[in-house]
């Protein structure tokens, strides 16, 4: 059965059932191996894209539940890794193994699209059930603080300002 999904601007048209998993649609038929398979229940976060802009837990996604959906995967947040969360996770080291960081910054860039200011708390509720073995829980919040702060100010004065 064909399904054709919107991916990272493109369309693509794939010979699966509709009930397939997104996130295997995603990693085993356009080996984009970014997103990550964690719990394949909804509960950890590491298979995280966005669905028309907002986080969605691709494991639990069937593909034909978002056949005119845009999707996007962390390949393409941003052409060339520029975007100010991206950065903002190079700049504080913040991955250690590295397994659950696509789903958190796919789930932070989902946070940061609709609050540009995020504080403690509203991190803590976006972020709550993104997952990290490694404990990096302190430097995921310190990275999004600094996305969002290098955002605004990116924001304020326009293309002048270069993010890195
Ligand atoms: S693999 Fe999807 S939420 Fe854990
Ligand atoms: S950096 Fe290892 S699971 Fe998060």
């Amino acid at each position: 059965m064909a399904v054709t999904l919107k991916i990272n601007g493109g369309d693509v048209a794939l010979d699966i059932p509709n009930d397939t998993p997104l996130l295997w649609a995603v990693r085993d038929e356009l080996d984009l191996k970014g997103t990550k398979f964690g719990c394949g229940i909804g509960m950890c976060g590491a298979c995280t894209v966005h669905v028309n802009g907002v986080a969605q837990r691709s494991c639990i996604t069937p593909v034909g539940s978002v056949a005119d959906a845009s999707i996007t995967t962390i390949e393409g947040l941003s052409a060339e890794g520029e975007h100010p969360l991206q950065q903002a996770w190079i700049a504080t080291q913040t991955p250690q193994c590295g397994y659950c960081q696509s789903g958190q910054i796919m789930q932070a860039a989902s946070l940061l699209a609709t609050n540009a200011n995020p504080t403690d708390a509203d991190i803590d509720s976006a972020m709550g059930g993104n997952l990290c073995r490694c404990m990096a829980y302190t430097r995921i919040k310190k990275a999004i603080k600094m996305a969002a702060s290098r955002k605004a100010l990116a924001n304020n004065v326009g293309a002048e300002v270069t993010l890195g």
